[in-house]
């Protein structure tokens, strides 16, 4: 029997087809829950990590990719913990191109990423996004405990061997990082990247507690960067997902908004997560999970058809709960250094 699990209360799937018209379109992987970073809104002070027999293998993982392609999948992410801390990345991306998925990405913090720029690129890796919440190397390693040499001399590297686009994510924590947020547009402009500002979440646990107050609408920053640089233009990028892509005609440099507390844009989310240990994840606001590690192990072709049919089932009840809002934010308490963003 299938059921999703929540912080230990199990639900039963209801035994019905899903609709045809709910498609997966996009995968985020997490490949590790390792990371060699300890930002203060991800990683608490203590933690376990998953055992290492126990994390889910790159075969079990590109097989969901494989099944999950009949239902409309096009974009594989791959996160972490930081994602390249695990050997062979290059040869899990070359795995899963050979099952056909040509939007191949990846988010990583870049700490060590010099090293690995010109065998992702070699493997088809086709998007990368670099998490980097601070310019100024102090308050930068406040945040991190890590030093932004290391991500600029890994984002010239990466820039060096053609990997494109990259894509900066700043989460904006009021009263810390505000006020940088034209220093990022000037970044983007100098490296032709795009930055995308995010509100800070109350999902998982860090080592200091998520408050409202840490919140900066980001409606602020869109404001702060017009007064300088004049009217936005709304526009598009490639992958642009949640994020709301505008471009800076004067500098001729794009920016994005992601709002999930003060804009949400929860509607007809087609995006499922796969944890280290091999569980589907059905959205980022809460703990509902189903264990797919059984089945990717062990399971004929069919009965990995019918496993799918089921969690198209789960999400659509996922989507529905989160329209008529029965989710709050906070329900989340998996810690993000195992969910990777
Ligand atoms: N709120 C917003 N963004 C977050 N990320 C991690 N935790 C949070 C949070 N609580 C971001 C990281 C990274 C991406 C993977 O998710 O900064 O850019």
């Amino acid at each position: 029997m299938i059921s999703v699990i929540n912080n230990g209360k199990i639900k039963l799937i209801p035994d019905r087809k899903p609709s045809e018209l709910t498609q997966i379109t996009y995968l985020r992987i997490s490949i590790t829950d390792r990371c060699n970073l300890k930002c203060f809104y991800c990683r608490p002070e203590e933690h376990d990590f998953v055992p290492r027999e126990e994390i889910l293998s790159y075969e079990d993982m590109t097989r969901l990719v494989k099944a999950l392609k009949k239902y409309g999948l096009k974009t594989v992410r791959i996160t972490g913990g930081e994602p390249l801390l695990r050997q062979d990345l290059d040869k899990f991306i070359r795995m899963i191109k050979d099952v056909g998925i040509e939007d191949i990405a990846l988010t990583t913090n870049a700490i060590t990423l010099k090293k690995h720029a010109k065998a992702l690129k070699e493997a088809g890796l086709t998007r990368l996004n670099i998490s980097i919440d601070s310019l100024k190397p102090d308050l930068f390693y406040q945040i991190t405990k890590g030093h932004l040499k290391d991500v600029i001399e890994g984002i010239e590297e990466a820039k060096k061997y053609g990997i494109e686009p990259i894509k900066i994510n700043a989460v904006i924590i009021r009263n810390l990082n505000e006020k940088e947020a034209l220093d990022f547009v000037e970044f983007g402009r100098k490296y032709g990247l795009e930055v995308r500002f995010i509100e800070m979440m109350p999902i998982g646990q860090g080592y200091i507690d998520w408050k409202k107050e840490m919140v900066e609408p980001l409606e602020r920053v869109k404001n702060m960067i017009e007064e300088k640089y004049g009217k936005l233009v709304p526009t598009t990028s490639v992958g642009s997902g949640a994020a709301r892509v505008y471009l800076i005609p004067s500098i001729n440099t794009k920016v994005g908004f992601i709002t999930p507390i003060t804009n949400p844009f929860c509607d007809g989310c087609s995006k499922l997560r796969l944890t280290v240990e091999g569980n589907i994840k059905l959205c980022l606001r809460t703990d509902e999970e189903i264990v797919a590690k059984d089945v990717l192990k062990y399971g004929s072709d069919e009965e990995l058809e019918n496993f799918i049919e089921k969690v198209l089932v789960a999400k659509e009840i996922s989507n529905q709960n989160i329209q008529f809002n029965d989710y709050a934010f906070g329900e989340c308490r998996r810690i993000m250094t195992s969910i990777g963003g």
